[in-house]
């Protein structure tokens, strides 16, 4: 038996559900995600909602801006920032990273992708 890791897209929302440049927290299973629409780039992205620093479900509520055109979200608690690309802290290297999603736009439905393992019998 081998196990292979595939993306599995859940529908989360309409577009207009999203506020536009701000956050909103779409519940998937046990989890929560925060999914963000930058209009002036016309740009989604996801990441987990919980702030590494001090496990607060906040970042769906986090000001989202650009640094060095990269963008990002700033925890409403203690303002750490977190690129939206690849999840690191762009406040503080020794802070952990957050796990980010990939988003697909299919008409005026937002789509997150999780991982999905399926396994597989051996030949
Ligand atoms: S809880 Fe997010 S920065 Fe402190």
């Amino acid at each position: 038996m081998s196990t292979t890791t595939t993306t599995s897209w859940f529908l989360a929302c309409k577009t207009s559900d999203v506020p536009t440049n701000g956050g909103v927290c779409v519940k998937y299973k046990e989890e929560q995600i925060a999914l963000f629409y930058f209009a002036r780039r016309n740009e989604w992205y996801a990441t987990q909602n919980l702030c590494p620093h001090r496990q607060q479900m906040a970042l769906s509520r986090g000001m989202t801006g650009t640094v060095k055109d990269e963008p990002k979200v700033a925890c409403p608690f203690h303002k750490k920032t977190f690129s939206l690309k690849d999840g690191r802290c762009l406040s503080d290297e020794h802070e952990c990273s957050l796990t980010t999603y990939p988003v697909k736009i299919v008409d005026d439905l937002v789509y997150i992708g999780v991982d999905a393992v399926m396994e597989m019998a051996g030949v």
